[in-house]
């Protein structure tokens, strides 16, 4: 008897300390830009918020400036669960699905709140779920900005920018932009670009104010044309076998913390949209171009072309329905 009652509490203690000790779940989340950027803001608040909420079952760590993994190879890691979540560029999803292309067409937003209005519009939502297929989920979609052109040479008319090499996100879309302006188009992750501008073996890019401003581009580039000719943007993911084998309960709770640093990091999107190009005009590092309706007119006849050539790996229904976003 007594000896079954020792074995009872011997069972009893080891369950309790098991309890106590259990290791919390980690989430690393890795992305590629600086901390003071909204995606570098809403991973960090959504850190906070998990350790303020499920400090002893949760823990997120966070991993910028591509200090963990590129954006060409988070996606890969994370269905190898080397990393739980992520937030690439919807440029960055080619090998997981055509549709995403939509947003790289060019011209096809007038501005954020467009895209913001397609992405909780019924397609824009489904579209959350084009890269379920290869095991990803998306989480929800998380604002950057509109892009701008940065060259070492003026850009006022398309015709300024024929010759030149460009680098661009791995997006055939976006390769097919630049090479309707008779430019070179070059895949090169985040993590090189300021060396590529700084030793100019490119001559421009295209990204937000926030990503020119954050990541120094504005320093190796004379030249910033506001072109607001497309959108980056960025959705939020994790690998399905991960996000499936939490406790139901943790999901959600974790699911709710996520959107609310997305929504933060959205207000940081707006703030930095404005703030950051300012900083840039302070600096007088980088002249600001631009462009008047005649202009612009000429930069969207040479590239619109291209929505011909993808409509139909995105599908011409949903371009419509994109572009009805506008207002
Ligand atoms: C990012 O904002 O995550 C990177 C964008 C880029 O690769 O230009």
């Amino acid at each position: 008897m007594r000896q079954s009652i020792l074995a009872i509490l011997m069972v009893a203690g080891l369950l309790l300390a098991s309890q106590v000790y259990a290791d919390p779940i980690v989430i690393k989340f890795s992305h590629v830009v600086a901390e003071n950027t909204p995606k570098g803001q809403m991973a960090n608040r959504f850190k906070a918020l998990i350790a303020e909420r499920l400090g002893d079952k949760v823990l997120v760590e966070v991993y910028p400036n591509s200090q963990l993994f590129g954006d060409n190879k988070v996606l890969e890691a994370m269905l190898l669960n080397d990393v739980q979540m992520a937030a690439p560029s919807l440029s960055k999803f080619k090998r997981y699905t055509k549709k995403l292309q939509l947003f790289d067409l060019p011209f096809l937003f007038n501005d954020i709140d467009a895209v913001d209005r397609f992405q909780q519009s019924a397609q824009g939502k489904t579209l959350l779920h084009a890269v379920e297929k290869k095991g990803l989920i998306g989480l929800g979609y998380l604002h950057n900005g509109m892009k701008q052109l940065s060259a070492s040479k003026p850009l006022r008319v398309p015709a300024d920018a024929k010759g030149l090499k460009f680098r661009i996100m791995a997006s055939d879309v976006l390769a097919a932009q630049f090479e309707a302006l008779g430019a070179t188009p070059l895949k090169k992750p985040f993590s090189e670009v300021f060396t590529l501008l700084q030793t100019k073996a490119i001559d421009g890019q295209e990204n937000t104010w926030s990503n020119i401003y954050s990541k120094k581009f504005y320093e190796v580039q004379p030249y910033i044309t506001e072109s607001n000719h497309g959108v980056l943007d960025y959705m939020v993911v994790t690998s399905k076998e991960f996000w499936m084998g939490l406790p139901e309960e943790l999901r959600s709770e974790i699911k709710q913390a996520l959107d609310e640093s997305i929504a933060f990091g959205n207000q940081v999107a707006l703030e930095k949209a404005v703030s950051d190009k300012q900083a840039i005009i302070t600096s007088k590092r980088s002249e600001i171009i631009e462009l008047t309706p005649e202009e612009r007119a000429q930069w969207v006849a040479a590239m619109k072309p291209v929505w011909k050539q993808f409509e139909k790996q995105i599908g011409p229904s949903l371009i419509e329905a994109a572009y009805n976003a506008n207002p």
